[in-house]
């Protein structure tokens, strides 16, 4: 295995190394340790299928389980322990632009981190091309820490402390979007997390925001609005993104403690974008829900 780097700040991409079958430890851990350092892995194809991915992601820790968001009247069109990213429906046509998953999946079109909504939020998120679009459909990755690093002692000693709110329905309904059952509500209620962490992995402190995040706990509405914009403005300024463009069989690795990231729009009606994703929890109890019961 060899190993380059794509951006001066972060995002490294793994060479040489065949993830459709069991890796060795050392190179294992070296790729763990370069994960630490770099936020993002790139793997080059060829495509492997469903299990073959889920066995790869399972070597990182826990699967998240409760995949998929939207319940109410969904079939699903790949195993459910990998997430569905695609523009696709249970019978592999292109969805309706009138579909409620359809304008779900708009959302992550914004700057997000995976499942910081979720009581366990999400470790690592490893993201594989079964079909690409020829033009739009990249994604793109915002390094935190370095968001971090480069806020102003003064910005910093402000936020070291402060909390906020995170729901799907926030990032949702900033779409417009509101279409979710009474099950899928109470499904999901929103989780409080710091805006501050240290990442366990490299000691660096770096920046958690999404578009989940609706406020400041503590403060009045407006002004921890303002506020979150305000950092993920800072946040997603080009210096601290890579934009991937993808191939059918890339693997794409990103650690959502540290990073952001979002799709770019694609013409939905006429490309077909089939993407799955298979997430690892994050079990570390210094960033579980501070919400009070
Ligand atoms: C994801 C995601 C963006 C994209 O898989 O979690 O947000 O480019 N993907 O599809
Ligand atoms: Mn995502």
């Amino acid at each position: 295995m060899t190993i380059v780097k794509l951006h001066p700040l972060f995002v490294a991409k793994f060479n040489a190394v065949d993830i459709s079958r069991p890796i060795d430890e050392p190179t294992f851990r070296n790729i763990e340790e370069t994960l630490d350092e770099h936020a993002v892995g790139v793997f080059a194809g060829p495509r492997i299928d469903e299990e073959a991915q889920i066995t790869f992601a399972r070597r990182f820790g826990t699967l998240e389980q409760q995949n998929g968001v939207l319940t109410t009247g969904i079939k699903a069109r790949i195993s459910r322990q990998l997430v569905d990213i695609s523009n696709l429906d249970d019978s592999n046509a292109l969805l309706a632009q009138q579909d409620r998953r359809r304008m779900f999946s708009l959302g992550n079109q914004l700057w997000h981190t995976d499942s910081s909504f979720k009581r366990t939020p999400a470790k690592y998120s490893l993201l594989h091309a079964h079909s690409v679009t020829p033009e739009g459909g990249e994604t793109q990755f915002a390094d935190m820490r370095a968001a971090y690093d480069t806020l102003s002692p003064k910005m910093k000693a402000r936020i070291e402390t402060l909390v906020a709110e995170h729901s799907i329905f926030n990032s949702r309904a900033t779409l417009g979007f509101t279409e979710f059952s009474d099950e899928e509500r109470r499904a999901m209620p929103p989780v409080h997390r710091g805006l501050v962490r240290v990442h366990p992995g490299s000691g660096r402190k770096t920046l958690y925001l999404a578009s989940h995040a609706s406020h400041i706990v503590g403060w009045p509405v407006p002004d921890g609005r303002m506020l979150i914009r305000e950092l993920i403005e800072h946040a997603t300024q080009p210096q601290f993104l890579y934009t991937h463009r993808w191939s059918v069989g890339d693997l794409v690795i990103w650690d959502n403690r540290c990073t952001m990231h979002r799709g770019r729009p694609y013409e939905e009606g006429i490309y077909r974008r089939d993407m799955r994703r298979a997430t690892i929890q994050d079990l570390d109890p210094g960033v579980q829900d501070r919400r009070v019961a």
